[in-house]
């Protein structure tokens, strides 16, 4: 698929829930947040069909993210049908990295092919403090296993305030270099401030060549994270949601209310 900016949209990442095990400071206020209903959230049979009709339209890259992917029940079983679907170049998952110690040969197995692990500092507590009390050193038994397992390459998600030259951020680095991990460093993004900037060694952010679309937990379709233009698959057929998503992808992100990481994942 081809839009009106002649940009190639091959790749659609999929929220497959809004929850979340962490509350990290830049993602969630400390209270929580107002969870999307059950019966609104995508059943995993909507997801599967979502990705196939994406697929037959072009769609070539998939990647899972959050909320926390690994906090939805059934998670391997989802991966493993869409890894059945013929067509899927390249299958990631975002994580942070919890919960993978338990998931990582179980997701492998299932046919996942990658995984970018979020990891903002080495120091335990500063990350407790970021995450609002999360436990590096399972994100550390995570990002181990994940290797263990061969989702390769292992990237490494480290969101830095101005610079990958920060003390935080190249320790990070450091223990990427030491373990045969790479690294992609996000800017820390103010999404109602339209305040977002490219991803350091990835390919996010940056609108010329952007060829994404977006699925969120609760069934919309959705073409740029800086931008409340969305679409829903249970209104409009899915097909169709896809379509006008790539219509109407904007030139290039301004501002996004709706949008918050733990509804669409980065
Ligand atoms: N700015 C930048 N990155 C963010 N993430 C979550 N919230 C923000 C924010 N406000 C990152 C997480 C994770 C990825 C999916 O998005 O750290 O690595
Ligand atoms: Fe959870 Fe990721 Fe948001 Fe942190 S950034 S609260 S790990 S969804």
């Amino acid at each position: 698929m081809y839009d009106q900016f002649n940009r190639k949209i091959n790749y659609l990442r999929v929220s497959v829930t809004d929850r979340c095990n962490l509350r990290c400071v830049y993602c969630m206020p400390e209270e929580g947040i107002k969870l999307i209903s059950h019966n609104d959230i995508l059943s995993f049979e909507e997801i599967i069909e979502v990705i196939q009709i994406a697929v037959n339209l072009g769609i070539d890259k998939i990647r899972i993210t959050g909320g926390e992917p690994l906090v939805r029940k059934g998670i391997v079983n989802l991966v493993q049908e869409i890894s059945k679907i013929q067509g899927i170049k390249d299958f990631g998952m975002t994580t942070n990295g919890i919960l993978l110690e338990d998931f990582a040969e179980k997701l492998a197995n299932a046919g996942l092919n990658r995984i970018n692990i979020s990891l903002d500092t080495l120091n335990p507590e500063t990350f407790k403090q970021i995450t609002r009390g999360g436990d590096i050193q399972k994100v550390l038994n995570g990002i181990k296993a994940a290797k263990k397992a061969g989702l390769m390459p292992v990237k490494i998600n480290c969101v830095i305030k101005e610079s990958p030259k920060e003390k935080d951020a190249m320790e990070v680095a450091e223990f990427c270099h030491k373990n045969g991990l790479d690294i992609r460093y996000i800017h820390l993004m103010e999404l109602d401030k339209g305040s977002f900037s490219v991803v350091e060694g990835g390919e996010g952010g940056n609108c010329k060549t952007c060829n994404r679309l977006r699925l969120s937990a609760n069934g919309f379709i959705m073409p740029c994270l800086f931008s409340d233009i969305a679409f829903n698959i249970r209104e409009l057929g899915i097909k169709n949601a896809i379509l006008k998503a790539v219509e109407n992808k904007p030139k290039c992100g301004t501002s996004s209310f709706n949008h918050k990481f733990y509804n669409i994942g980065g």
